[in-house]
């Protein structure tokens, strides 16, 4: 099948068979292997980017069903302030050992950023819940989001009061 999408702002086209995921389709045929591959099943997050803006699981999607639609990978921020901003709190924190699950942490990291601006500590490990990481115990990882979320949206965002 003939399928057509954006792939981080420029269009992708490609001929796949129905049955190939969407993280195959773009390592494999657009040769962007920044989307780590690790249990294939939905399960560990690290597959995770950006479909519409939101994040989702590129192992567990069909490539023809990303026919049509925006997707941004880890390659695709290069000239984002905010995935600037969250990069460099990521290395002060040493939010990364190995760098298995960093480029799903960043993707998710990256919609806690944009879309929670007043997320709290707890909030943030909601959301990073579906994002598995064997290195760092997290607290590095949370302490940077927290960090990018004062940088960007001010400290005096944690007086407001999350909805439950
Ligand atoms: S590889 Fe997609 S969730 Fe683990
Ligand atoms: S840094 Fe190694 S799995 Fe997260």
């Amino acid at each position: 099948m003939k399928i057509t999408l954006r792939l981080n702002g420029v269009e992708a086209t490609g001929d796949v068979e129905p049955r190939i995921s969407l993280a195959d389709f773009i390592r494999e045929h657009q040769r962007l292997t920044g989307t780590h591959l690790g249990c294939e099943h939905g399960v560990c997050g690290a597959c995770t980017l950006l479909i519409d803006g939101r994040p989702m699981r590129s192992c567990l999607m069909l490539a023809v069903s990303a026919d049509g639609r925006d997707v941004r990978t880890i390659e695709g921020y290069e000239d984002d302030e905010t995935m600037a901003v969250i990069r460099r709190c990521f290395k002060e924190w040493h939010a990364l050992q190995c760098g298995f699950c960093t480029p799903g942490m960043l993707a998710t990291a990256y919609d806690i950023v944009t879309r929670l601006p007043r997320a709290d500590r707890k909030r943030i490990r909601v959301e990073l819940s579906g994002n598995l990481c064997r290195c760092t115990g997290y607290l590095g990882i949370i302490n940077a989001i927290e960090m990018a979320l004062d940088n960007i949206h001010g400290a005096d965002r944690r007086t407001h009061v999350e909805p439950p």
